[in-house]
């Protein structure tokens, strides 16, 4: 090849070279957002940068009040977190166009392998349970309270047999709160007698652990190899499998009388309302209906247990609170019964549960979205396409400005001297400044739904039961276990029980 050419050839591989590397590169540069905390070899965990979020996060938030700062974080290699009401309330309101709320969920959980991408692709199950389920609760509450004394009666906790000198029986905390949420939320999704199903609620407990180590083994590969290595550690068949050996007879019973009674003739739960409902086609088979009932339990099960046994050890370690609550309960249940007028009053109850929640936002972040195409905020910042944008919950949950004494549990902080809930600041009152069920468009749709559950199991537990802490604990809430952006409650945690006497 004589020179001219090579010059001409050199100069198109530049060209081609900055037009498809350097210049999209440059591009999705998120060099001009400050950095806080250490990227890692290629982006992937270790264990210290799994344990660094929390305080990486706090010092951004200090770092950078209301402006933005990014941290590595796992799969993703950057997010930039949005901090402060102003950039917060953007961000919770800004456009799906603009903005995805699905794609992080998409990637940390690898949906298309794990759960199946229809899932994301077709969200009919968020009419259904924020129509549908919360325009039920009324009558919801009755059969949560009917299956919430049998699920005690038959838990762990209330095993006679197991009972110390003081009559106190020891459970390790997160197992036994799972599976009665299990059993009880099930009621509600597929009824009797499929939600007493031992192997059922099992199943749907522990189908979330799968997918997560699933999901975590295909994020340690680069993207263009995960349609091969994804199919190789998807749980999704076994599950599948179990689900329809034990909901098809169900399934095929109630597409019967579906077709020639109408949907009035079906019992009022999540999987009639979504037989009803679903789309015509893949979503209505046995197949379509079985994912999406696991899929919905796997959004239900593991938040609202973890969210329950924060609260749980709260009342453990602070038997002072058990007075004021059992009063209040008392006054009510005399007054309105177990009933969504009864739930409403229970005041005290329902701010130890948002109390809880404020100190232990189940996640260090809220707001997840990934940016589908170049966006600036209103402050001027320019985010690129491609990029995972978020809210700090977890600092904006601790800032003093917003909570004073932000470290102290006060679980009257949101009962006004009224006796009423704080304005805006029931359990299920969401706004830039508590976080825990999101915010904005896509605020979780289940959120009364779950508010009553842990209402009714917190308010029957102060009732029926005194509850301590094991002596190990030596009377302090045992710490939480902070891994990534999840804040679990302690795992090793046991607490007792024992039948309350008035
Ligand atoms: C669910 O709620 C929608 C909206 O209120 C209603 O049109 C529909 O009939 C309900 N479906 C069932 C099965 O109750
Ligand atoms: C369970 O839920 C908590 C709270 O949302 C979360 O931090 C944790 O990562 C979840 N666990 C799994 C295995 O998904």
């Amino acid at each position: 090849m004589d020179l001219p050419n090579q010059t001409v050839l050199a100069t198109v591989a530049v060209i081609l070279f900055v037009t498809f590397y350097v210049y999209p590169q440059w591009r999705k540069s998120l060099s001009h957002i400050p950095t806080v905390g250490e990227m890692t070899w290629f982006g992937l965990p270790t264990q210290k940068s799994l344990l660094a979020c929390r305080s990486v996060m706090l010092e951004g938030y200090h770092r950078h009040p209301n402006g933005f700062f990014k941290m590595p974080l796992f799969p993703f290699r950057w997010a930039v977190i949005a901090n402060g009401r102003r950039l917060t309330e953007e961000l919770s309101n800004a456009p799906d166009e603009k903005f995805s709320f699905t794609f992080p969920t998409g990637k940390l959980v690898q949906t298309d392998y794990t759960v199946g991408p229809e899932i994301l692709t077709d969200r009919f199950h968020v009419p259904i349970v924020r129509t549908n389920l919360s325009r039920n609760i009324a009558a919801i509450i009755e059969e949560l309270r009917d299956e919430m004394l049998q699920a005690f009666s038959v838990s762990p906790l209330n095993d006679q047999t197991k009972r110390d000198k003081e009559g106190f029986v020891s459970v390790p905390a997160l197992a036994t709160v799972q599976q009665l949420i299990a059993r009880i939320t099930n009621r509600v999704f597929v009824g009797k007698p499929i939600c007493q199903d031992e192997e059922f609620c099992r199943l749907n407990t522990i189908y979330v652990f799968d997918v997560v180590k699933a999901a975590n083994k295909i994020n340690m590969f680069p993207d263009f190899l995960h349609p091969i290595i994804g199919p190789l550690f998807s749980p999704k068949k076994r599950y599948l499998d179990a689900m329809l050996r034990i909901v098809g007879p169900t399934m095929r019973k109630r597409r019967s009388i579906l077709e020639t009674n109408g949907p009035d003739a079906l019992p009022n739960d999540y999987l009639s309302w979504n037989m009803a409902e679903a789309p015509e086609g893949y979503e209505k088979t046995d197949e379509g209906l079985a994912m999406r009932l696991l899929n919905i339990n796997l959004g239900a099960i593991n938040t609202s247990s973890v969210t329950f046994t924060h609260a749980l050890l709260y009342l453990a370690a602070h038997p002072e609170y058990v007075g004021p609550m059992r009063a209040e309960i008392e006054n009510v249940l005399d007054h309105e019964g177990w009933s969504k007028e009864g739930m409403q009053k229970m005041v005290r109850v329902d701010s130890f549960l948002r109390e809880s929640a404020r100190l232990n936002a189940i996640s260090l972040t809220s707001i997840n979205r990934y940016t589908l195409e170049d966006y600036t905020f209103a402050d001027g910042t320019f985010i690129p396409k491609g990029t995972v944008v978020a809210s700090s919950m977890y600092s904006t949950h601790l800032d003093e400005k917003i909570y004073p004494e932000p470290h102290t549990f006060n679980p009257w902080r949101f009962v006004n001297e009224a006796g009423k809930s704080r304005t805006g600041q029931a359990y299920t009152g969401t706004s830039a400044e508590f976080l825990s069920f999101g915010a904005g468009k896509h605020v979780c749709p289940g959120r009364f739904f779950a508010a009553n559950e842990l209402k009714a199991m917190l308010a029957h537990i102060v009732m029926s039961y005194d509850v301590k802490l094991d002596a190990n604990a030596n009377g302090v809430r045992p710490p939480n276990e902070y891994i990534g952006t999840s804040v679990i409650p302690n795992t090793a945690a046991h607490v007792l029980f024992r039948r309350h006497v008035p």
